[in-house]
């Protein structure tokens, strides 16, 4: 399957979904320079067009280490094509372990290139909106990279800030002004779902499922009972940094500059890292123990329902762009810098893997098909033929209650509903690598947490069949 409108790039594998359509990852079939490739059908809701109008409007004035690369855009019809920095590493969710979260220093080092992220989004006037580790991703360095500017708008522009009336975001994430207020300030509003990140990174749990009085968590959190979950997990110099963070009051919460002399914050990383389990292994071997305490029952779809529209007109007063792409070059340097280093995804489809497998053959890739996988959990390797672990798999999902359907040769849709009666959508593909065969669940649609728990069902139902053959990873 190629690019429409550039011949020479194919779209290898499905990187993402959303309700805006999906990302796509491209890869150059002569320099294999790979690029994330963001579809999005205009016709799928009546204010589309403006609001992708306005996320390539603010991509164009993104430069920043901590922000995903925006190359340019394309439209074809009713599809338009946001050409981005592909990041191998994947989402920043995928290094949470389920109730344990990640090592200290990690979650230190991602809070700092998140943070410094989000100044440099608010210096130029721009809130996000959205900050959850589903957007954050992760290149093949591991460095930190804010994704999908779909709900960011302008706060502040020649200086002069507005407030903003809008309800957006994802309940977990959201400050609580947003909930109870008609009109709040941007920046605290970031700052708050940062602090949301860090705890999910230091506990592998999020604290509440929304920020109201309604919320007995919520309400324990106010009052201090710092002996429970999730913060009996974090120490204290963290806490005490969460806490002002997580304060209910945006005229009290902490702000970027105080963020930055605090004690947790300027603490420096020790030389012995512990190794992050989820990074540099699979998930742990005990799938009931592992997903035990996973608080997810909740819903974590973004919202975008306005309560009242935005009062100020993005496009009237967005300032020009620095370095703007208004159309695809696939010869723009920027793209060169891909090139190294980067490991590619095992196909979706069997005929992705054709793309894929001709392009091991091809000058300068990496001979070894391990390489080319992203960090991902949600993955095992099975002692039987395709076939058989395609039948095994299949008797799981019946003897569990799923619906599911085989959506091409090698590729299963399973549908089932979550604790909370949310819709779950994933899909397992069965990719047969040295001899071996990968099963792959990729989420569709529905709750990330949710969908690692029903994972780890599966595999521990899977267990006779599920190889010890460790989960393959880049050595990067
Ligand atoms: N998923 C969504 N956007 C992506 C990107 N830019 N790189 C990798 N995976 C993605």
């Amino acid at each position: 399957m190629a690019v429409p409108f550039v011949e020479d790039w194919d779209l290898v594998q499905t990187l993402g979904e959303g309700a805006y359509g999906e990302v796509q990852l491209a890869v150059n079939k002569r320099t294999e320079e790979a690029v994330a490739v963001k579809i999005v059908d205009m016709k799928r809701a009546a204010d589309c067009p403006e609001n992708i109008k306005k996320e390539i409007c603010i991509n164009k004035m993104l430069h920043h280490a901590s922000i995903v690369k925006f190359y340019g855009h394309r439209r074809e019809g009713n599809i338009q094509y946001l050409f981005l920095e592909y990041c191998s590493g994947g989402e920043l969710f995928d290094r949470i372990e389920p109730d344990v979260g990640m090592p200290e220093q990690d979650a230190h080092k991602f809070f700092h290139q998140l943070l410094a992220g989000v100044e440099y989004l608010h210096s130029i006037g721009i809130t996000h909106r959205d900050i959850k580790p589903e957007n954050l991703l992760l290149d093949e360095r591991d460095k930190l990279k804010i994704s999908d500017f779909g709900l960011a708008t302008v706060f502040k522009h020649n200086g002069r800030e507005r407030l903003l009336n809008k309800m957006c975001g994802t309940l977990p994430y959201v400050a609580p002004e947003l909930i109870k207020r008609k009109e709040f300030h941007a920046e605290p509003v970031d700052i708050w779902s940062c602090g949301i990140v860090l705890t999910a990174m230091l506990a592998g749990e999020l604290p509440w499922d929304q920020p109201n009085e309604c919320c007995q968590e919520y309400c324990d959190w106010k009052e201090k009972k710092h002996y429970l979950p999730p913060w009996k997990k974090i120490d204290s110099a963290a806490l005490a940094f969460l806490t002002k963070i997580l304060t209910d009051n945006p005229s009290f919460r902490t702000t970027i500059p105080e963020i930055k002399k605090d004690r947790w914050y300027l603490k420096t990383a020790k030389k012995d890292v512990k190794r992050s389990r989820v990074a540099s292994g699979g998930p742990p071997d005990s799938a009931a123990g592992f997903a035990k305490h996973i608080r997810s029952d909740m819903d974590l779809s973004p919202m975008t329902n306005a309560l009242s529209e935005d009062r100020i007109r993005y496009s009237s007063t967005q300032p020009e762009p620095r370095t703007a792409l208004s159309s695809w070059d696939p010869s723009h340097s920027c793209i060169d810098t891909l090139v190294q280093g980067i490991s590619f995804s095992q196909p979706v489809c069997p005929d992705h893997m054709l793309l894929n497998s001709q392009l091991l053959g091809t000058p300068g890739t990496s001979q070894n098909p391990w390489h080319r996988l992203v960090k991902r959990l949600t993955r095992f390797f099975t002692k039987l033929d395709a076939d058989r672990s395609y039948s095994s798999l299949k008797d799981v999902c019946e003897n569990m209650g799923y619906t599911w359907k085989r959506s091409c040769a090698n590729q299963m849709t399973v549908s089932t509903t979550d604790r909370r009666n949310n819709k779950l959508i994933f899909k397992v593909n069965l990719v047969e690598m040295d001899q071996k065969i990968l099963v792959d669940f990729r989420l569709s649609k529905g709750d990330g947490l949710e969908f690692k728990r029903h994972f780890l069902k599966i595999k521990g139902k899977l267990s006779d069949i599920v190889s010890s053959h460790k989960n393959p990873l880049p050595a990067t």
